[in-house]
This record gives C-alpha cells, sequence and structure tokens, in this order.
C-alpha cells in the first residue's frame, strides 16, 4: 500500500508541478476567498481519489474537497491533494501532498510529497520514517532557547487564540516560523530542521502523514493537555520529545493570558 500511495502522490505531484510552472492564472473555485480551492488541487485530487477507488474500492476516503466516502471499512486513506494552496497560487514552492492510511483507529501509512523541493516523507507503522529513501529522525535539541517552532494557523477563525499561542511560545525560543503547508511543517520536525510544530484545531488530513512521520521519526505527538491526540480538529502538538512538557507549559501560559 506505502508504494502504491508513493505512486499516486508522484501522479498528482507531477500535475501540481505543470501547473506551478505554467503561466496560468490560477483562480480561486471557492465562493470564500478564504477558502482556497483551484483547480489543482481538484485535478490532485482526483488522481488520487481515482487511484484508491480502483486499487481499494472498500476502503474509506476522506480527503479535503470530496469529504468523506464512507463504505464502513476499518481503513480509511485520508487526503489533502494540495497542502499550501496559498502558496502555490503565489508561486512560492511550499507545497505538498498528503497522504495517510488509518486502520481502525491508528495511522498505518504516511506519505508528503513536495514536487517542487523534489522531497518525499514516508513512514509506515513500525518501520521508521524517510526523506527521499534516507531514515529521518527528529532534532536532539533539549533545549528551548535553540529550538525552531513551525506554526500555522489551522482551522480556528479565532485569531486571538493562535495569537495567545505564539506570545506563550515566542519568547521562550529561537525561532519561529510559517511555511503554509501544515504538512511539510510536521515534515520538518520529523527530519529535524525544527523541534516542534504547533497549530489550533488543525484538520485531520492537513496532518494525518505528518502526525505518524514525527511519531516514527521518534517524536511525541499531542494535544494541549499532553493526551492522545486524535484526528478531529484538534490542537496538536507535534515535538522531538525532548521539549514537550516545556513547550506545554508555554503553551498553556499563552492560552490563558
Ligand atoms: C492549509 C495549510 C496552511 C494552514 C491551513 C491549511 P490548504 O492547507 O496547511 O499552512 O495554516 O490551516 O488549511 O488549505 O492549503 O490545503
Ligand atoms: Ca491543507
Ligand atoms: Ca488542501
Amino acid at each position: 500500500m506505502k508504494e502504491y500511495a508513493v505512486e499516486l502522490a508522484k501522479k498528482a505531484g507531477t500535475v501540481l508541478l505543470q501547473g506551478f510552472k505554467s503561466l496560468a492564472f490560477i483562480k480561486n473555485e471557492s465562493k470564500d476567498p478564504k477558502q482556497l480551492v483551484t483547480k489543482f488541487d481538484l485535478e490532485s485530487e482526483k488522481i488520487i481519489i481515482g487511484g484508491i477507488k480502483k486499487k481499494y474500492p472498500h476502503h474509506n476516503i476522506l480527503s479535503e474537497e470530496a469529504g468523506l466516502i464512507n463504505k464502513g471499512a476499518s481503513y480509511t486513506w485520508i487526503v489533502d491533494p494540495l497542502d499550501g494552496t496559498g502558496n502555490f497560487t503565489k508561486k512560492n514552492p511550499f507545497f505538498s501532498i498528503s497522504i495517510a492510511l488509518r486502520y481502525k483507529k491508528e495511522l498505518i501509512l504516511g506519505i508528503v510529497y513536495a514536487p517542487v523541493l523534489d522531497e518525499l516523507y514516508a513512514t509506515e507503522k513500525g518501520k521508521g520514517a524517510f526523506l527521499n529513501n534516507n531514515t529521518i529522525s527528529v532534532s536532539t535539541t533539549h533545549e528551548i532557547n535553540k529550538s525552531s517552532i513551525v506554526s500555522c494557523e489551522g482551522s480556528d477563525r479565532n485569531i486571538i487564540r493562535s495569537t495567545k499561542l505564539f506570545r506563550g511560545i515566542r519568547p521562550v525560543v529561537l525561532d519561529m516560523r510559517k511555511l503554509g503547508s501544515a504538512a511539510i511543517e510536521s515534515a520538518w520536525v520529523a527530519c529535524g530542521r525544527a523541534e516542534a510544530y504547533v497549530v489550533t484545531k488543525i484538520n485531520p488530513w492537513d496532518i494525518a502523514a505528518g502526525a505518524i512521520l514525527v511519531e516514527e521519526a521518534g517524536g511525541k505527538v499531542t494535544d494541549f493537555k499532553g493526551r492522545t491526540w486524535n484526528l478531529n480538529k484538534s490542537d496538536l502538538i507535534l515535538s522531538n520529545g525532548k521539549l514537550h512538557e516545556e513547550l506545554l507549559v508555554k503553551i498553556n501560559e499563552g492560552l490563558k493570558s
């Protein structure tokens, strides 16, 4: 299933790459200006969903634009056909495809593919995490003042809340960065480019593949109370594990401020 997911991500990636390199004006197909959807989100989704339906017709699929296709199966594919549409429309190369697979309640596979960067992150439960076939692991940094934290706004339209989150963390860390693709941000934690990724109310398709990548790379994944994270719209911290508790304290101090 992993090889097949990689194949689909690469196929969809080729289409996104062509769109990205073309000079065509990339139009928002959505009526909501805050909810960007281009024809490339839809084309990529068609390739991935079409491929899954063909090979695994009895599996469930949860994909950002198509919603839930429920077959009552134990397997659910969780897909973001284009994560970072905002970047994509602005010719910023930080966008990706995210494909994860859940068996019952457990994530068992995750792929994040950033076609312009030519980076393919892949993992399977219990088998480690890889970037372009090389093993990756979370950073070894345990000093919070040396840590880089990546973040985005998730689906929380309550900007005050995400601002408070920043207020809690920013004074104690080295740096905070927003890359514009949750899947890439989480993959960065898995490969040690950042110590943690924090976000409020993230949607499952943004982060399912990233969460299993971080776990398989030796990191930790919880909500802001330190509880096991679940795939429902949730507050989330993915970290190298060494700074997790300290960051949780700062996050909660910020949110209470
Ligand atoms: C978005 C990106 C962004 C995050 C948003 C997501 P999309 O995904 O991951 O970084 O801040 O919450 O919705 O809409 O480009 O697939
Ligand atoms: Ca997304
Ligand atoms: Ca998307």
